[in-house]
């Protein structure tokens, strides 16, 4: 998306210095899909701050994992605006790119759940494959001008580091490029709509980009996530549940350096290119959590049930569970200059901090049919074979 220079710095502007050169001098009009969501809302609180220029629709169906509660206090509201809205509705998706004169999609809408794909995988190809292959459709009529696709607009998709499939302990981390391998339901939904956007930018000269991203973890992160699940089980002094022997390893990356890196490919990215985007940190599931248990014994010193280590409960494993992830990010480091801002310590005490102080954000999920539902079908009767529901020593 190439903009030019200009010094469109408007009244509302937070979080941009005056003078500032901006390089979109005109208005922009951006689509995020799934901008009620973890990512999604972080990333419309993100633009909203770093560009006067923009006016953000949020494009949100508001499955169990997305919120009008996520997009409260915005940094400037009245460049916002949200519609309820599926993205395998053809007709809806046309209508809200039309009627908001839409330049930029940013697509994160999504099922997301590693788990729920393993018990319920209808809705990840619902929504995942179907879902980017609608938009993509209706971008395609949208954008297009007299002399083919207008080449001032841009599709962004945003993707996992889980289509590479697992990693060896020893592999060394994954370039872009490398062949998809991917393992769970999930992991299979996301690899089919990365290959329809490239198929698109081919095929019929789309201008996208795509970025695929480590496990994220911050701010407004529905709690079935490990983080969150186990900042909230701990506080609350029940079994914090570890997958296996919780040997796993995973990137963590804090989403506002995610948010950071996708307007930067906005930005300054080339068309047609993918780039990875990662934390640079190799800590293994149990390591988090114990990080988590330190974080958790330092604010809540006098909790009957601390050291909060002793919730830690080894749970039979996720089926096909991925042994460990890592990507290679040098590509957006030497093109973009992105670099994450968050150290993990840093970065999952901010975290803990936000989820002590969002009680009310928190109950209301907690409350939820959906939540209870979900956290006794996945945990239920998930002990490790010794069926007593006690908690157990790390191995
Ligand atoms: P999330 O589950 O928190 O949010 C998904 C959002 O999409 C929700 O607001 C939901 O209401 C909305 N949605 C679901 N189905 C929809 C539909 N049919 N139409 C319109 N909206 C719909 O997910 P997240 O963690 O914020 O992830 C966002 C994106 O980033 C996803 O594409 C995911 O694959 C990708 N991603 C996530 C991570 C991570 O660690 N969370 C890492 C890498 C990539
Ligand atoms: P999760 O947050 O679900 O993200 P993803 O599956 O996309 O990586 O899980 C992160 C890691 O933590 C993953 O290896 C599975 C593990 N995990 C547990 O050990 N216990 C849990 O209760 C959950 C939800 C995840």
């Amino acid at each position: 998306m190439s903009r030019g220079d200009g010094e469109a710095i408007g009244p509302d502007s937070v979080g941009v210095r005056r003078g500032q050169a901006l390089s979109w001098p005109g208005v922009q009009h951006v689509l995020v899909t799934g901008g009620a969501g973890f990512i999604g809302s972080n990333f419309v609180r993100h633009l909203l701050a770093a560009r006067a220029d923009v006016r953000v629709i949020t494009y949100d169906l508001l499955t169990y994992a997305g919120s009008r509660e996520n997009l409260r206090d915005l940094p400037a509201p009245g460049r916002h605006l949200f519609v309820q809205g599926d993205v395998c509705d053809r007709a809806a998706v046309d209508r809200v790119l039309a009627e908001h004169a839409i330049d930029t999609i940013v697509h994160l809408a999504a099922e997301s759940h590693v788990d729920r794909s393993i018990v319920a995988p209808d809705a990840f190809i619902r929504t995942n494959v179907t879902g980017t292959f609608t938009l993509l459709e209706a971008a395609r009529a949208a954008w297009r001008g007299p002399a083919g696709l207008r080449p001032d607009v841009r599709f962004h998709h945003v993707s996992t580091d889980e289509v590479y499939g697992a990693l060896a302990p020893d592999d060394p981390p994954v370039a872009e490029g490398a062949a998809y391998a991917p393992r769970s339901p999930y992991a299979a939904s996301k690899a089919a709509s990365d290959h329809l956007v490239r198929a698109y930018a081919t095929t019929y000269g789309l201008p996208v980009t795509v970025s695929s991203c480590s496990n994220n973890y911050g701010p407004y992160q529905f709690p079935e996530k490990l983080v969150p699940l186990v900042i909230v089980s701990g506080a609350l002094g029940k079994p914090l549940p570890v997958y296996g022997d919780g040997r796993q390893i995973r990137d963590w990356l804090h989403v506002e350096d995610h948010c950071a890196a996708i307007l930067a490919i906005l930005e300054r990215g080339r068309v047609g290119e993918t780039y990875h985007v990662g934390g640079g940190n190799q800590p293994t599931n149990l390591e988090v959590v114990e990080a988590l248990c330190a974080l958790l014994d330092a604010r809540y010193p006098a909790a009957a049930h601390a050291p909060h280590r002793s919730l830690i409960t080894f749970v039979a494993d996720r089926p096909g569970h991925d042994r460990r992830y890592d990507l290679d990010c040098t590509r957006i480091q030497a093109e973009l200059g992105w670099r994450p801002r968050h150290g993990l310590a840093d970065g999952l005490a901010a975290t803990v901090a936000w989820y002590a102080s969002s009680g009310a954000w928190l109950a209301a999920i907690r409350d939820s049919d959906d939540y209870r539902r979900w956290i006794a079908l996945n945990y239920d009767g998930r002990d490790d074979g010794r069926g007593d529901g006690r908690p157990r020593e790390a191995p």
